[in-house]
C-alpha cells in the first residue's frame, strides 16, 4: 500500500516528474481519467498492468501533446493524417504499425506490432503530457472490468493506495472512452465506438469503417481488449426497459421516465446524447451504491438511441450487462 496524493490542478509539474520518474499517476482526459505511465519504462508500464489487474493480452494506448510526437513512434498513412488533422486534439485512438525505433515499452503494446496513440483534447491532462515529455501509456483508471471513472474521486475509490498521485482535474466533459479505429489493414477497423461518433468518422474517409465488436456482426476480428463483460457494476443490468419494479434502480433517458422504480438517476431529460454520455459512468456508480444500500434487486436501464454517441453508450450498456465471465 502506498498512499495516494490528490494533486491539484497547478501541480502539473510535480505530476511530470513522478510520471518521468516512474510512478503511477492518474490524469484527466476529456473521456476518462487514465492510469499514465512513463511509456518507455517498462517496470513502470508492468505496475500498470498490476494496479489495474488487467490482463497483459489487452494493449495500452499511448498519449502525446501533439500528432507529431505521436508519430514518431506509429506511423501514420494518409488516411491516419487526415483524421488527426480533423479530431486531434480530441476523443478519437488510431491503432497503427509501429515504427522500427518506437521508445514505446512492448509490454505497454502487449508486444503486437501495432500502437494505439492519441492526442487528448484535455486541455490539463495535455499540459501534463507535455512537461512528462515522454509518451505516457493510459489504460482507463478503474480495476480491470469495473467502471471507468470520470471524477478524481472515481480513481481514489477503485485504485486509491496502489497509485502514486491523481492530477485532479475536475469531471471528465465527454464520459465515455475514445473511439478505437485500427488503421493497419486496407479496410479501416471500428475496434470500439466512443467519444467522436463513427458517423462523423465515416464523413473523413473515403470508404466505410468495418465493425468489430461483441454486438456487431462479425465482419472483422476483435480486438484484443474486446472482453464481452467490462464497465461493470456490481449490480445486474437489465437493458431496453420501459418499466422498472420497486426493487430496481432506474437508469433513466429523456423526459418520460416509468414511474415505481426504487431510485432513478436520468442521463438526460432533454434526451441530449452528449449530456447522456458525460453522465453515464457516475450514473452507474450511484445507482450501484443505492442498490447496494438499498438492497436492490438490479439496474434497469431505458432504451437510448443508437446515433452519435449513443453508440457509445450503448456499447459500455451492453458490456456492463452481458455475462462475467472469469478471466
Ligand atoms: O478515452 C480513452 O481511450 C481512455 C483515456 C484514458 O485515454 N483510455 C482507455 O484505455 O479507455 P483502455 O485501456 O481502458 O482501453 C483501450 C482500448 C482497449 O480495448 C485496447 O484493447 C485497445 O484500446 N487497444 C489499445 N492498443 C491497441 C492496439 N495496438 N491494437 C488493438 N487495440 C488496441
Ligand atoms: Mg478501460
Amino acid at each position: 500500500m502506498t498512499t495516494t496524493r490528490l494533486l491539484p490542478a497547478s501541480a502539473v509539474e510535480e505530476a511530470a516528474a513522478l510520471l518521468r520518474a516512474g510512478a503511477l499517476v492518474a490524469f484527466p482526459t476529456e473521456t476518462v481519467y487514465g492510469l499514465g505511465a512513463n511509456a518507455t519504462d517498462g517496470r513502470a508500464v508492468a505496475a500498470v498492468f498490476a494496479a489495474k489487474g488487467r490482463p497483459r493480452f489487452n494493449p495500452l494506448i499511448c498519449h502525446y501533446p501533439e500528432a507529431e510526437a505521436a508519430f514518431a513512434d506509429a506511423a501514420p498513412d494518409e488516411r491516419a493524417r487526415a483524421l488527426a488533422e480533423r479530431f486531434w486534439p480530441g476523443p478519437l485512438t488510431l491503432v497503427l504499425p509501429r515504427r522500427p525505433g518506437c521508445r514505446v515499452d512492448l509490454l505497454a503494446g502487449a508486444g503486437l506490432d501495432s500502437l494505439g496513440v492519441r492526442v487528448p483534447g484535455h486541455p490539463l491532462g495535455r499540459a501534463l503530457l507535455r512537461a512528462a515529455g515522454v509518451p505516457v501509456a493510459a489504460p482507463s483508471a478503474n480495476p480491470s472490468g469495473a467502471v471507468s471513472p470520470t471524477t478524481a474521486e472515481h480513481v481514489l475509490e477503485g485504485l486509491g493506495g496502489r497509485i502514486a498521485a491523481v492530477l485532479d482535474g475536475g469531471p471528465c466533459p465527454v464520459g465515455v472512452e475514445s473511439t478505437v479505429l485500427d488503421l493497419t489493414g486496407e479496410r479501416p477497423v471500428l475496434l470500439r465506438p466512443g467519444g467522436v461518433p463513427t458517423e462523423a468518422i465515416e464523413a473523413a474517409l473515403p470508404g466505410p469503417l468495418l465493425r468489430a465488436g461483441p454486438s456487431e456482426g462479425t465482419a472483422a476480428p476483435r480486438g484484443p481488449g474486446m472482453l464481452a463483460s467490462h464497465y461493470a457494476p456490481a449490480l445486474p443490468l437489465r437493458l431496453g426497459a420501459i418499466s422498472a419494479d420497486a426493487d430496481e434502480a432506474l437508469l433513466g433517458f429523456g423526459r418520460r421516465l416509468p414511474a415505481g422504480a426504487a431510485v432513478a438517476w436520468n442521463l438526460s431529460d432533454s434526451g441530449d446524447l452528449a449530456e447522456a454520455a458525460s453522465r453515464l459512468f457516475a450514473g452507474l456508480r450511484w445507482l450501484d451504491a443505492e442498490g447496494a444500500r438499498l438492497g436492490l434487486r438490479g439496474i434497469a436501464a431505458m432504451p437510448v438511441p443508437d446515433t452519435g454517441l449513443g453508440a457509445a453508450i450503448n456499447d459500455r450498456l451492453a458490456r456492463a450487462a452481458a455475462p462475467r465471465t472469469p478471466l
